[in-house]
Protein backbone atom coordinates (compact mmCIF):
# COMPACT_ATOMS: atom_id res chain seq x y z
CA UNK A 1 0.00 0.00 0.00
CA UNK A 2 3.27 2.47 0.63
CA UNK A 3 4.62 1.26 -2.60
CA UNK A 4 3.52 4.31 -4.35
CA UNK A 5 3.79 7.37 -1.94
CA UNK A 6 7.73 6.28 -0.99
CA UNK A 7 8.51 6.07 -4.96
CA UNK A 8 6.89 9.27 -5.41
CA UNK A 9 9.26 10.51 -2.65
CA UNK A 10 12.07 9.00 -3.65
CA UNK A 11 10.86 10.68 -7.34
CA UNK A 12 11.09 14.25 -5.82
CA UNK A 13 14.73 13.50 -4.29
CA UNK A 14 15.75 12.40 -8.18
CA UNK A 15 14.32 15.90 -8.93
CA UNK A 16 16.27 17.74 -6.73
CA UNK A 17 19.48 16.15 -7.32
CA UNK A 18 19.11 16.63 -11.46
CA UNK A 19 19.06 20.17 -10.27
CA UNK A 20 22.37 19.81 -8.74
CA UNK A 21 24.07 18.09 -11.51
CA UNK A 22 26.95 19.98 -13.56
CA UNK A 23 25.34 21.86 -16.57
CA UNK A 24 21.88 20.98 -15.25
CA UNK A 25 19.60 24.14 -16.60
CA UNK A 26 18.23 25.59 -13.59
CA UNK A 27 14.00 25.23 -13.51
CA UNK A 28 14.07 26.77 -10.05
CA UNK A 29 16.38 29.54 -9.69
CA UNK A 30 16.05 31.23 -6.43
CA UNK A 31 15.96 29.47 -3.11
CA UNK A 32 12.73 31.29 -2.88
CA UNK A 33 11.38 29.35 -6.03
CA UNK A 34 12.82 25.75 -4.93
CA UNK A 35 11.04 26.60 -1.73
CA UNK A 36 7.76 26.96 -3.33
CA UNK A 37 8.37 24.07 -5.27
CA UNK A 38 9.17 21.95 -1.93
CA UNK A 39 6.02 23.08 -0.84
CA UNK A 40 4.13 22.25 -3.70
CA UNK A 41 5.38 18.92 -3.76
CA UNK A 42 4.40 18.16 -0.23
CA UNK A 43 0.51 19.04 -1.08
CA UNK A 44 0.82 17.13 -3.67
CA UNK A 45 2.31 14.42 -2.02
CA UNK A 46 -0.32 14.26 0.90
CA UNK A 47 -2.48 14.31 -1.97
CA UNK A 48 -2.11 11.41 -3.74
CA UNK A 49 -1.54 9.17 -0.24
CA UNK A 50 -5.22 10.42 0.32
CA UNK A 51 -6.08 9.08 -3.06
CA UNK A 52 -3.83 6.02 -3.23
CA UNK A 53 -5.62 5.23 0.25
CA UNK A 54 -9.10 5.60 -0.99
CA UNK A 55 -8.73 2.98 -3.81
CA UNK A 56 -7.16 0.65 -1.38
CA UNK A 57 -10.46 0.56 0.51
CA UNK A 58 -12.93 1.15 -1.72
CA UNK A 59 -11.35 -1.36 -4.05
CA UNK A 60 -10.91 -3.70 -1.14
CA UNK A 61 -13.25 -6.28 -2.61
CA UNK A 62 -11.64 -6.07 -6.34
CA UNK A 63 -9.52 -8.87 -5.71
CA UNK A 64 -8.20 -9.68 -9.27
CA UNK A 65 -7.72 -5.57 -10.17
CA UNK A 66 -5.55 -5.42 -6.91
CA UNK A 67 -3.57 -8.65 -7.64
CA UNK A 68 -2.89 -6.76 -11.50
CA UNK A 69 -1.66 -3.86 -9.53
CA UNK A 70 0.58 -5.14 -7.42
CA UNK A 71 1.64 -7.08 -9.88
CA UNK A 72 2.08 -3.98 -12.37
CA UNK A 73 3.53 -1.32 -9.66
CA UNK A 74 6.37 -3.60 -8.60
CA UNK A 75 7.96 -2.88 -11.60
CA UNK A 76 8.00 0.75 -10.65
CA UNK A 77 9.52 0.39 -7.67
CA UNK A 78 12.67 2.44 -9.00
CA UNK A 79 12.39 4.32 -11.04
CA UNK A 80 8.95 5.20 -11.29
CA UNK A 81 7.02 5.86 -13.76
CA UNK A 82 6.94 10.05 -13.42
CA UNK A 83 11.23 9.50 -13.42
CA UNK A 84 10.54 6.95 -16.62
CA UNK A 85 8.75 9.46 -18.50
CA UNK A 86 11.01 12.40 -18.09
CA UNK A 87 14.22 10.17 -18.98
CA UNK A 88 12.76 8.17 -21.78
CA UNK A 89 10.72 10.70 -22.85
CA UNK A 90 13.54 12.76 -23.92
CA UNK A 91 14.70 9.89 -26.25
CA UNK A 92 11.90 10.91 -28.52
CA UNK A 93 10.87 14.32 -27.88
CA UNK A 94 12.55 17.66 -27.84
CA UNK A 95 13.31 19.09 -24.61
CA UNK A 96 11.15 21.68 -26.27
CA UNK A 97 8.43 19.46 -26.59
CA UNK A 98 8.75 17.42 -23.63
CA UNK A 99 6.20 18.46 -22.16
CA UNK A 100 3.68 16.25 -24.25
CA UNK A 101 4.70 13.54 -22.21
CA UNK A 102 4.24 15.05 -18.87
CA UNK A 103 3.55 12.34 -16.63
CA UNK A 104 0.29 11.47 -14.64
CA UNK A 105 -2.06 8.73 -13.90
CA UNK A 106 -6.27 8.78 -14.18
CA UNK A 107 -7.64 7.38 -10.52
CA UNK A 108 -9.63 4.01 -10.75
CA UNK A 109 -12.58 6.38 -9.76
CA UNK A 110 -12.15 8.39 -12.28
CA UNK A 111 -11.85 5.45 -14.93
CA UNK A 112 -14.83 3.55 -13.49
CA UNK A 113 -17.27 6.34 -13.64
CA UNK A 114 -15.91 7.40 -17.36
CA UNK A 115 -16.42 4.15 -18.14
CA UNK A 116 -19.96 3.94 -16.54
CA UNK A 117 -20.84 7.13 -18.48
CA UNK A 118 -19.69 5.96 -21.23
CA UNK A 119 -22.09 2.48 -20.80
CA UNK A 120 -19.56 0.52 -21.70
CA UNK A 121 -19.59 -3.38 -22.03
CA UNK A 122 -17.79 -6.56 -22.09
CA UNK A 123 -18.31 -6.29 -25.99
CA UNK A 124 -16.44 -3.14 -26.43
CA UNK A 125 -12.88 -3.00 -27.57
CA UNK A 126 -11.34 -0.25 -25.17
CA UNK A 127 -8.08 1.57 -26.93
CA UNK A 128 -6.27 4.16 -24.29
CA UNK A 129 -4.26 6.22 -26.08
CA UNK A 130 -0.96 7.31 -23.93
CA UNK A 131 -1.79 4.51 -21.40
CA UNK A 132 1.31 5.11 -19.61
CA UNK A 133 1.82 1.88 -17.12
CA UNK A 134 -1.48 0.67 -18.55
CA UNK A 135 -3.83 1.08 -15.54
CA UNK A 136 -6.54 2.21 -17.59
CA UNK A 137 -6.13 -0.43 -19.59
CA UNK A 138 -6.02 -3.46 -16.70
CA UNK A 139 -9.16 -1.80 -15.28
CA UNK A 140 -11.05 -2.39 -18.16
CA UNK A 141 -10.34 -5.92 -19.23
CA UNK A 142 -10.49 -7.29 -15.47
CA UNK A 143 -13.65 -5.52 -14.17
CA UNK A 144 -15.91 -5.13 -17.43
CA UNK A 145 -13.73 -8.69 -19.02
CA UNK A 146 -13.60 -6.26 -22.57
CA UNK A 147 -10.99 -5.94 -25.34
CA UNK A 148 -8.44 -3.28 -24.21
CA UNK A 149 -5.11 -2.35 -25.79
CA UNK A 150 -2.59 0.11 -24.33
CA UNK A 151 -0.40 2.16 -26.82
CA UNK A 152 2.67 4.76 -25.43
CA UNK A 153 5.59 5.75 -27.43
CA UNK A 154 7.84 5.07 -24.22
CA UNK A 155 9.20 1.17 -24.11
CA UNK A 156 9.65 0.86 -20.92
CA UNK A 157 6.13 1.58 -19.82
CA UNK A 158 4.65 -1.07 -22.59
CA UNK A 159 7.47 -3.92 -21.75
CA UNK A 160 6.54 -3.70 -17.89
CA UNK A 161 2.77 -4.01 -19.02
CA UNK A 162 3.15 -6.62 -21.11
CA UNK A 163 5.47 -8.81 -18.58
CA UNK A 164 2.40 -8.28 -16.37
CA UNK A 165 -0.04 -9.91 -19.19
CA UNK A 166 2.62 -12.34 -19.12
CA UNK A 167 3.08 -12.94 -15.41
CA UNK A 168 -0.94 -13.12 -14.68
CA UNK A 169 -1.53 -14.92 -18.17
CA UNK A 170 -4.06 -12.50 -19.08
CA UNK A 171 -6.10 -12.70 -22.48
CA UNK A 172 -7.63 -9.68 -24.93
CA UNK A 173 -5.60 -7.43 -23.62
CA UNK A 174 -2.33 -5.78 -25.25
CA UNK A 175 0.44 -3.04 -25.41
CA UNK A 176 1.82 -1.82 -28.79
CA UNK A 177 4.98 0.50 -28.30
CA UNK A 178 3.95 3.25 -31.38
CA UNK A 179 2.41 6.92 -31.85
CA UNK A 180 -0.50 6.85 -30.35
CA UNK A 181 -1.57 9.01 -33.77
CA UNK A 182 -0.94 6.29 -36.13
CA UNK A 183 -3.38 3.64 -34.46
CA UNK A 184 -5.69 2.25 -36.50
CA UNK A 185 -8.90 2.73 -35.11
CA UNK A 186 -11.16 1.16 -36.91
CA UNK A 187 -12.25 -1.44 -34.59
CA UNK A 188 -12.54 0.24 -31.16
CA UNK A 189 -15.82 1.23 -29.63
CA UNK A 190 -14.16 3.03 -26.75
CA UNK A 191 -10.87 5.50 -27.01
CA UNK A 192 -9.35 7.07 -23.57
CA UNK A 193 -6.94 10.29 -24.20
CA UNK A 194 -5.21 12.19 -21.56
CA UNK A 195 -5.22 15.39 -23.67
CA UNK A 196 -3.66 17.68 -20.95
CA UNK A 197 -0.12 17.89 -22.46
CA UNK A 198 -1.14 18.17 -26.26
CA UNK A 199 -0.63 21.37 -28.25
CA UNK A 200 -2.42 21.94 -31.38
CA UNK A 201 0.26 19.96 -33.49
CA UNK A 202 -1.23 16.58 -31.30
CA UNK A 203 -4.82 17.85 -31.48
CA UNK A 204 -4.56 17.89 -35.01
CA UNK A 205 -3.13 14.60 -35.61
CA UNK A 206 -5.21 13.43 -32.73
CA UNK A 207 -8.92 14.25 -35.06
CA UNK A 208 -7.11 12.72 -37.98
CA UNK A 209 -6.30 9.30 -36.04
CA UNK A 210 -10.37 9.74 -34.64
CA UNK A 211 -11.76 10.08 -38.14
CA UNK A 212 -11.47 6.47 -38.53
CA UNK A 213 -13.50 4.96 -35.50
CA UNK A 214 -16.68 3.50 -36.68
CA UNK A 215 -20.24 5.39 -35.59
CA UNK A 216 -21.07 5.22 -32.34
CA UNK A 217 -17.89 4.92 -30.74
CA UNK A 218 -17.12 7.08 -27.92
CA UNK A 219 -14.33 8.84 -26.76
CA UNK A 220 -13.71 9.99 -23.40
CA UNK A 221 -10.79 12.90 -23.06
CA UNK A 222 -9.34 14.47 -20.01
CA UNK A 223 -8.62 18.31 -19.41
CA UNK A 224 -10.69 19.68 -22.69
CA UNK A 225 -13.24 18.52 -25.16
CA UNK A 226 -12.33 17.53 -28.79
CA UNK A 227 -13.01 19.41 -31.52
CA UNK A 228 -13.04 16.83 -33.96
CA UNK A 229 -15.68 17.40 -37.12
CA UNK A 230 -16.61 13.63 -36.61
CA UNK A 231 -16.72 14.03 -32.50
CA UNK A 232 -20.33 15.14 -31.20
CA UNK A 233 -19.29 16.30 -27.08
CA UNK A 234 -22.26 13.85 -24.64
CA UNK A 235 -21.17 15.49 -21.03
CA UNK A 236 -18.86 16.40 -18.80
CA UNK A 237 -17.78 15.60 -15.42
CA UNK A 238 -15.08 16.01 -12.82
CA UNK A 239 -13.01 13.40 -11.32
CA UNK A 240 -9.89 12.57 -9.71
CA UNK A 241 -6.35 11.92 -11.07
CA UNK A 242 -2.81 11.79 -9.81
CA UNK A 243 -2.26 15.50 -10.73
CA UNK A 244 -5.76 17.16 -8.77
CA UNK A 245 -9.47 17.30 -9.94
CA UNK A 246 -9.89 17.35 -13.72
CA UNK A 247 -12.91 17.50 -16.39
CA UNK A 248 -13.44 14.36 -18.37
CA UNK A 249 -15.26 14.70 -21.63
CA UNK A 250 -17.61 12.61 -22.96
CA UNK A 251 -18.17 12.33 -26.88
CA UNK A 252 -19.89 10.25 -29.57
CA UNK A 253 -18.52 9.35 -33.03
CA UNK A 254 -21.13 10.82 -35.24
C1 LIG B 1 -0.66 11.70 -18.70
S1 LIG B 1 -0.05 10.08 -19.12
C2 LIG B 1 -1.59 9.19 -19.04
C3 LIG B 1 -1.47 7.74 -18.70
C4 LIG B 1 -2.81 6.99 -18.69
N1 LIG B 1 -3.53 7.18 -19.92
C5 LIG B 1 -3.69 7.37 -17.53
O1 LIG B 1 -4.67 8.08 -17.78
O2 LIG B 1 -3.43 6.97 -16.40
C6 LIG B 1 0.23 10.32 -20.87
C7 LIG B 1 0.95 9.16 -21.52
O3 LIG B 1 0.83 9.37 -22.93
C8 LIG B 1 2.03 9.00 -23.56
N2 LIG B 1 2.08 9.70 -24.84
C9 LIG B 1 2.13 11.03 -25.06
N3 LIG B 1 2.12 11.29 -26.39
C10 LIG B 1 2.05 10.09 -27.01
C11 LIG B 1 1.99 9.69 -28.38
N4 LIG B 1 2.04 10.58 -29.38
N5 LIG B 1 1.93 8.38 -28.67
C12 LIG B 1 1.89 7.46 -27.67
N6 LIG B 1 1.95 7.78 -26.36
C13 LIG B 1 2.02 9.08 -26.04
C14 LIG B 1 3.12 9.39 -22.58
O4 LIG B 1 4.28 8.62 -22.77
C15 LIG B 1 2.43 9.08 -21.23
O5 LIG B 1 2.74 7.79 -20.81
Amino acid sequence: MFNKPWSLIRFYFQCISAYFRPGATWSVRTPLNLGLRILYWFCNWCYFCFLNTAEVLAFAGHGSLRVQDRALYRRYRFPNQFWIALTEGLKVERPETLYRLTYGETSWFGIRSALKAVKATADDIFYDLGCGTGRNVFFARIEYGMQAVGIDLLPTFVNHANGVVQELNLDRIVFHEQDAFQTDLRTATIVYVTANCFDQECLDKLYQTLAALPVGARVISTARPLAAPVLRVTGSQRQFFSWGLDEVFYHERI
